[in-house]
């Protein structure tokens, strides 16, 4: 990999120019405005992509955003690696809360500042730039494809069929996926468990129209009321979820492996002051490490009903509405979980509201064998670049096409993410380190050549 590194060191900052270019396309997958930039966006990642001298470039359709393929086969007699990312971003509300404009990148105290930088973006562009390297410099050791889809940030729910009907294409050894943070730049680690999802929307309707507060207020169910209790139900004291066999399918986790997910580094007091507060919560019984590792989770991810507009209006609601995730670990199933929730919550809906509940996207929880050849490969990537052999972690986070893949494609995803989770994914003021972004570029050619070795 010499010629490789003398290559990458000396593109350095054309790689960062030309990353730039990429995220001010606003590529925002949920907000039908930005359809066509989308569009745009996936243009752009196939250009680059047959620069950096891969073969077969091609935007291939889906029911929704296309997926971008490339690849570069060298001999079938050669592992193949599947690399997976995305280049659809989140919506970048609340814009007021940004310092600079999310899609006009700004490069400040050594992090490029916008919407996609680290999520997913600026990783993609890691490979992007990894294989340019390699291809140019004649250092390829086997053969690769790529997978660049534009709807994971809302659920990749057309990736199901497009995998299902492209089996022989994605054959692949291994997939490798840079979507994911690690511990601290000095403490690298590899993602080896990804939480599923079920998602959904409720509804609580009371009276048949918004009614005046004096007149009604008091004598019928107020349906925003009746909604925070409901909500308040679904936890006990302890914070333990209260739907009827919620934790049932709940591997557990053994004593040993508890006491290793805690020896990862964590620093409450560094937690707390990075997020300005003055205690972290959650389940009894367990750390912040296992509460965001290995167990589930519910969180209302927005709430809303009544009068939310300036000043005041005297009014009790005719609706109120709420958004609802609940993270999931292995072996919980996202459509099982989103029974449960659906059933309980009706059940617990008193007199005199309506309760409509409406499911959303999903995904089921993934882990990743640390005895795998690809994991292996990864570690020793890392290991080489950092200086440091990189810790298994488990993370709260979902990409739901992982588990999809392994059941499709039959083969193991390792989940080499160079991103921090200090960079502000899906928060104002999105970034990724300069130093991430040339690790990365530099740690995956050493992926490719030490999992083709390992094979
Ligand atoms: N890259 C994230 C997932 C992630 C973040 C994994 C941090 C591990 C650590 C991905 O783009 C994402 O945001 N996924 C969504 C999935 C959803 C839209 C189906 C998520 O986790 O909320
Ligand atoms: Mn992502
Ligand atoms: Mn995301």
């Amino acid at each position: 990999m010499e010629q490789t590194k003398l290559y990458i060191q000396e593109g350095k900052s054309r790689f960062l120019e030309e990353l730039v270019e990429l995220l001010k396309i606003p590529s925002i997958s949920a907000d039908p405005n930005y359809e066509n930039e989308v569009i745009d966006a996936a243009k752009w990642v196939a250009d680059s992509l047959n620069k950096a001298g891969l073969d077969k470039v091609q935007l291939m359709k889906t029911e929704g955003f296309p997926v971008v393929y490339a690849e570069k086969i060298i001999s079938d007699k050669l592992p193949t690696v599947l690399v997976y990312g995305h280049y659809d971003v989140q919506p970048a509300d609340p814009i007021e809360l940004w310092d600079s404009p999310p899609f006009e990148p700004v490069i400040k105290n050594d992090k490029i500042y916008a919407r996609g930088a680290a999520d997913d973006k600026g990783q993609v562009f890691m490979h992007v730039k990894a294989l340019e390297a390699m291809i140019a410099s004649d250092e390829l050791p086997c053969n690769v494809k790529l997978l660049i889809e534009g709807e994971e940030e809302i659920g990749s729910e057309n990736l199901e069929s497009f995998v299902k009907e492209n089996k022989s294409l994605l054959d692949n050894d291994v997939i490798l996926i840079s979507d994911t943070h690690m511990i601290a730049n000095d403490t690298p680690s590899i993602t080896a468990g990804l939480k599923g999802l079920s998602y959904l929307e409720v509804e609580v309707t009371g009276p048949n129209r918004d009614l005046h507060s004096g007149t009604y207020g008091g004598a019928v169910a107020n349906p925003i009321n009746v909604l925070c209790e409901m909500i308040a139900s679904l936890k006990d004291e302890n914070n333990h979820v209260s739907i009827p066999d919620f934790y049932k399918d709940v591997l557990s986790v053994s004593a040993e492996e508890r006491a290793e997910i805690n020896r990862a580094p964590f620093d409450v007091n560094e937690f707390r002051k990075s997020l300005d507060i003055d205690q972290e919560d959650g389940e009894k019984g367990y750390t912040t490490t296992e509460r965001t590792g290995i167990r589930p989770t519910l969180d209302v991810n927005g709430i809303w009903g009544g009068y939310i507009g300036e000043g005041a209006k005297t009014v009790l609601p005719s609706k109120a509405y709420a958004k609802i995730s609940m993270r999931l670990v292995p072996n919980q199933s996202s459509e099982k979980i989103t029974e449960l929730f659906t059933n309980h919550f009706i059940s617990i809906a008193p007199k005199g509201v309506k309760v409509k509940v409406t499911p959303h996207h999903g995904g089921e929880p993934d882990l990743t064998d640390i005895k795998s050849i690809g994991y292996m490969a990864a570690s020793a990537a890392m290991e080489k670049t950092f200086g440091r052999k990189p810790i298994p972690v488990k993370q709260g986070g979902s990409i739901p096409i992982v588990a999809l893949f392994k059941k499709e494609l039959e083969s193991e995803a390792v989940l080499m993410g160079f991103g921090l989770n200090s960079d502000a994914i899906h928060s104002p003021n999105e970034h990724y380190g300069l130093f991430n972004f040339y690790k990365g570029i530099e740690t995956i050619p050493y992926f490719f050549e030490y999992f083709t070795e390992k094979s």
